[in-house]
């Protein structure tokens, strides 16, 4: 492994800053309540952290729409904390990632103020401006550049009266999109970065990085029955001019530098793309987050559920390790702030299972090949929300489709709500639960998103005190990460595709070799692998429950083997 790959050992933890620790009672988390929460991250072992935006924003997609892209929000602190923050992290020997959103900026940052307020002036063209469709009235409905939806509902188009045009939003109407076919957008965006990484951040998760390129004919997409608005994405996922773009930021910003980590966000990235960005000869990124694994259980449309079938999250995760196993390099996660609690879906969050089940899923997916990313809570056992009606939700994409759905989709509000307890992105964004207190040692005043009402079982403190926890299995798979080698660098063999209840892959570097076997479901399932006897009287490195007998899991429980074998 090179040195310069240390990320391969490495496991990375998000931090939702609201959502996470606040320490001056505004119901919001802020820097100094991560600050006050660094020795809980040590603990884990973690080596990296990553920050969900911490920039002034109007906070329209909490945060994910900048201003400025050179300070600190207010609600969150200042540079001078953010600095005391990061000298924090670096001494616990780990490093510090921020979270560039370059794809768009807020549309109160000054560069959008500018390109609106004229169709001449000088950062016009900094955004994606155009006239309304040919024949068409401006500002009336059908009359937008193109027929694209934006991903929160409506249209990704909003008609600024001003200069009597519309730009383009894939998100939200706050969050306009950045000209990347610009050459000074891109000058700006490198400069911005090269301030951060001479402040000291090792590093940037790049949000929807493979949305920065378009097709700059702009063509309209197909529509599907039943919904509103066209999904434009074939213009602009994986866009004509990606590489050479990322190629460029790498030659601008990370050249010369070293202990860096690059992780780019593509949802609809394919393996080969993958492997294109990813392979370190071609001086791009270190790696990417693909969706695959977690759009297995919605079906064609992403607000339809459909329950996980085992054989399809297999063939998935087999493909991405298969496709990058001699190029590139693969992310591992199960969750983030824009995915419901794994636990939830994928597992049992009931009282009989929880704790198992979010222990199978934390070892099934730390032991693939790739560097893991722990979601704040993951580490716990967070669960989803029990959300009520509408009114329970924060989340603008939540907002968006609701309205969206029942305005101009025809659906009933009990269908709608159906899905989003399931998916909402703010079953992820409830605070953090550190104690049994009423707010959950998250605040002392209230919190700007309810805080789950198990945190009375579910807690950090109760956790730490308890070696059978969560916690305590989370900080041994990553302990095991950075003290066993095959973990990080072996190579990986998915066994029993076509088994719908159990998980079964084996590792193996040089003359070690593990056998990791999950168990899916609440029965009591056998594991038919070539080798079983052998397997079986190996060395039980890892198991939730108790040692089975000849391969015979117990409901969600996991075993990880380790055996050595001759050459
Ligand atoms: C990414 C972020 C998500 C955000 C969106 C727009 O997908 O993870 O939270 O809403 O980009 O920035």
């Amino acid at each position: 492994m090179r040195s310069d790959e240390w990320w391969k050992k490495a496991v990375v933890y998000q931090i939702y800053p609201r959502s996470f620790a606040d320490s001056d009672g505004d119901g919001m988390g802020d820097l100094r309540g991560v600050i006050d929460h660094l020795d809980h991250l040590a603990e884990l072992g973690v080596d990296v952290l990553w920050f969900s935006p911490i920039y002034p924003s109007p906070q329209d997609d909490n945060g994910y729409d900048i201003s400025d892209y050179q300070d600190i929000e207010p609600l969150f602190g200042d540079l001078a904390t953010f600095d005391e923050l990061l000298a924090g992290v670096h001494h616990r020997g780990m490093k510090l990632i921020m979270d560039l959103v370059v794809n768009h900026s807020s549309d109160e940052h000054a560069w959008f103020q500018e390109s609106r307020s004229s169709k001449d002036g000088p950062k016009r063209d900094w955004y994606w401006w155009r006239p309304a469709r040919d024949g068409m009235e401006p500002g009336t409905p059908g009359a937008e550049p193109t027929n694209w939806g934006s991903v929160f509902g409506g249209p990704a188009w909003e008609y600024d009266e001003k200069t009597g045009e519309y730009y383009l939003h894939l998100f939200s109407r706050k969050q306009p999109d950045l000209n990347w076919e610009n050459p000074e957008v891109r000058e700006a965006v490198y400069a911005m970065m090269r301030w951060w990484l001479d402040r000291g951040v090792d590093g940037f998760r790049m949000d929807v990085i493979n949305m920065i390129s378009k097709d700059t004919s702009l063509p309209d997409g197909r529509l599907s029955a039943g919904t509103a608005y066209a999904d434009g994405s074939a213009a602009y996922v994986g866009g004509p001019r990606l590489h050479e773009f990322l190629q460029e930021m790498h030659r601008e910003v990370f050249a010369g530098r070293e202990g860096l980590l690059t992780v780019g966000e593509m949802p609809g990235v394919t393996v080969d793309e993958a492997r294109l960005h990813t392979d370190p000869a071609r001086q791009e990124i270190d790696m990417v987050f693909q969706f695959d694994h977690v759009w297995v259980d919605r079906g064609t449309d992403p607000w339809m559920l459909q329950p996980l079938q085992l054989t399809k999250l297999k063939a998935i995760l087999g493909r991405w390790q298969a496709g990058l196993a001699d190029l590139g390099w693969n992310s591992l996660y199960w969750n983030n702030h824009d995915q419901p609690r794994v636990v939830s879906r994928y597992g049992d969050d009931g009282p009989e299972h929880r704790v198992a089940s979010a222990k199978m899923l934390g070892a099934v997916l730390h032991l693939h090949r790739g560097t893991p990313y722990v979601y704040q809570g993951e580490e716990l056992g967070m669960t989803n929300y029990p959300f009520g009606g509408i009114e329970d939700f924060r989340d603008i994409e939540a907002l968006g489709h609701y309205r969206q759905a029942l305005d101009l989709e025809g659906r009933t509000p009990d269908e709608v709500l159906t899905v989003l307890r399931a998916r909402g992105r703010d079953n992820a964004r409830t605070p953090m639960q550190w104690d049994a207190s009423p707010q959950a040692g998250f605040t002392t005043g209230t919190p700007w998103l309810a805080v789950n009402p198990n945190h009375r079982e579910i807690n950090a403190a109760a956790q730490r005190d308890d070696p059978d926890s969560v916690f305590h299995w989370y900080r041994q798979l990553i302990e095991l990460r950075h003290t066993e080698p095959v973990v990080a660098g072996g190579d990986f063999t998915m066994l029993l595709p076509n088994d719908e209840r159990l998980y079964a892959f084996t590792r193996r570097l040089d003359d070690t070799e593990l056998l990791v076997i999950g168990n899916f479901t609440g029965e009591t399932v056998g594991a038919e692998i070539e080798d079983a006897a052998a397997w079986s009287s190996a060395e039980l490195l890892l198991t939730n429950a108790a040692a089975p007998d000849d391969l015979r899991l117990g409901p969600w429980q996991v075993v990880v083997y380790r055996r050595t074998v001759r050459r």
